[in-house]
């Protein structure tokens, strides 16, 4: 998001270290008076433009995506508020194998349904990874990058689940293009590996990217070790079951919030150029 290394100063300097671009973002909007009265209305205490921090940003930034984004007028929501007929009943049967039998809520707990934790659900890998200086394979070993902790391997984040049946493709590659691929793929895994349909990929058209795209699958050692992570052990569903679980899902869609609460401006106050 913040562009090549040698394409802008922000870059240049995050690079470096983190917070050595949020010094150079201050700079900007110090520099331009058209922010100083927005800055000024969201925090009067504020005296002048040099005293806007990096801090003020992130909380305008959080609260803007609170407002912007929020999504918890569902069906779902409406039934835990008391409105019966919010679901229908494949929804509903749906909810309470979620809550109970199907085990997904000991990952997807909460509000958001997720427990904001890392686990490993050996999703077929793909693509350039996230591969750090000295490994020399095109891998993504996930939450691992972070802490170096051999047993984070591969783990990634649960997901929030709200207005997930609007969001394919599902899981942090994509790997699976449609909710009863993902769903399926957690309750067996190595199978839904060894069974990976390669072709509900939407990738770039570009040779030398596609001949990495699943250069892993080629290192026999690299899946063996893949394969040693998964958290799941999740019960067998029939059919109908798996039917109910997806119905639920969809009634996780809070239509109203799909387009955000305010539409995307049509200019910024730095009169960069929108796109
Ligand atoms: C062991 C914890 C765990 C359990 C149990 C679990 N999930 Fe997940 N789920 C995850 C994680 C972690 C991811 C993201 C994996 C990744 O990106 O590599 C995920 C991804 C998903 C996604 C894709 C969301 C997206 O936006 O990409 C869906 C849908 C989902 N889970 C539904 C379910 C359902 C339904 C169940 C119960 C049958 C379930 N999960 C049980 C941890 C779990």
């Amino acid at each position: 998001v913040q562009g090549a290394i040698d394409e802008n100063e922000v870059a240049g300097a995050a690079r470096r270290r983190a917070d050595y671009g949020w010094r150079e973002i201050e700079k900007r909007l110090q520099a331009t008076p058209a922010y100083w009265p927005a800055f000024q209305q969201a925090y009067p205490s504020l005296q002048r433009p040099a005293d806007i921090t990096i801090v003020h940003v992130a909380n305008a930034l959080d609260d803007f995506m609170n407002h912007q984004w929020r999504a918890d007028e569902s069906p779902f929501d409406q039934y835990l508020s008391g409105n019966a007929s919010a679901m229908t009943n494949q929804q509903i049967a749906g909810m309470t194998l979620f809550y109970g039998q199907a085990g997904c809520s000991r990952c997807h707990s909460g509000a958001l349904q997720t427990d904001h934790d890392f686990h490993a659900l050996m999703l077929p890998p793909l693509g350039p990874g996230r591969t750090r200086a000295f490994d020399t394979l095109n891998r993504d070993p996930g939450r691992l990058n972070e802490t170096d902790r051999l047993q984070d391997s591969y783990a990634f984040r649960t997901p929030s689940l709200r207005n997930v049946a609007d969001t394919a493709p599902y899981g942090h590659n994509g790997a699976f293009k449609t909710l009863h691929g993902i769903v399926q793929h957690h309750l067996s895994p190595a199978s839904s590996l060894d069974n990976y349909d390669r072709s509900q990929l939407i990738m770039a058209a570009d040779s030398v990217l596609a001949a990495t795209d699943f250069l892993l699958w080629t290192d026999i050692r690299e899946m063996s070790r893949y394969r040693r992570y998964n958290d799941l052990d999740l019960p067998a569903m029939s059919t109908n079951e798996l039917d109910q679980i997806i119905a639920f899902l969809h009634a996780l869609t809070d239509s109203n919030s799909l387009q955000g609460v305010r539409p995307a401006p049509e200019h910024v106050p730095s009169g960069l150029p929108l796109d």
